[in-house]
């Protein structure tokens, strides 16, 4: 049975749109992108979602008056998707999950955490925030998603050596490119290891 995983996004879908091209050339094996939710309607990664024909929901952080709360409408969503592995992707806010879903969302930040994350620390401002502590390193790390921004066990990082003439633009190039072997090459483990694997991943704490 083939490992299938929700996606979360709310912009650019780049994680999206290597997980989707990874599956398709066989590097990520026996896994299945089962849905995608994004939090934004008007985004790219929208339209990467639908190219690739997999299954989408929109869920809006203001739907919550009139319905089922932001957390609650995506753990509906992921609840009737079926999926054992959810796959944060650019996802920029907190989902609330319940407990049957501990240990059974990732996320992969652009930094070494637990350095330069939390709340307000994503994107540019990740490496901004790199390049102005001096760091003579940085990289992406793959952790378990627990209720706080960018906490939670780390599963894997790879670090990326800061160069004396880096912008931000150069360093999240190469950043990003760490990523894209970082991540499929974590959900891959799981795919043929299973959530022990992560457990136990998670409690050791270790570099790729
Ligand atoms: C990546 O830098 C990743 O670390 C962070 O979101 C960025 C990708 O956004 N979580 P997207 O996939 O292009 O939306």
């Amino acid at each position: 049975m083939p490992l299938r995983i929700a996606v979360l996004i709310s912009g650019g879908g780049s994680t999206l749109a290597n997980l989707i091209c990874r599956i398709d050339d066989g590097r990520l094996r026996d896994v299945t992108i089962g849905l995608v939710v994004s939090s934004g309607s008007a985004v790219p990664g929208v339209g990467i979602a639908r190219e690739a024909g997999l299954a989408l929901k929109i869920v809006h952080t203001k739907d919550s008056r009139t319905g089922p709360s932001f957390s609650a409408r995506i753990t509906e969503l992921v609840d009737e998707a079926d999926v054992s592995l959810v796959v944060l992707a650019g996802f920029l806010h907190l989902w609330r999950f319940p407990a049957r879903y501990a240990g059974r969302v990732l996320n992969i930040h652009p930094a070494l955490l637990p350095a330069f994350g939390g709340r307000g620390m994503f994107g540019r401002r990740v490496h901004e925030a790199v390049l102005a502590a001096g760091a003579g390193e940085s990289g992406c790390t793959v952790h378990i998603a627990n209720l706080e921004y960018d906490q939670g066990p780390i599963v894997a990082r790879a670090r990326v050596a800061l160069r004396p003439d880096d912008t931000v633009a150069t360093l999240a190039e190469r950043v990003q490119a760490a990523e894209r072997e970082l991540y499929p090459e974590v959900i891959q483990r799981v795919a043929e290891h299973g959530l022990e694997w992560l457990r136990e991943r998670g409690a050791a704490s270790a570099d790729a």
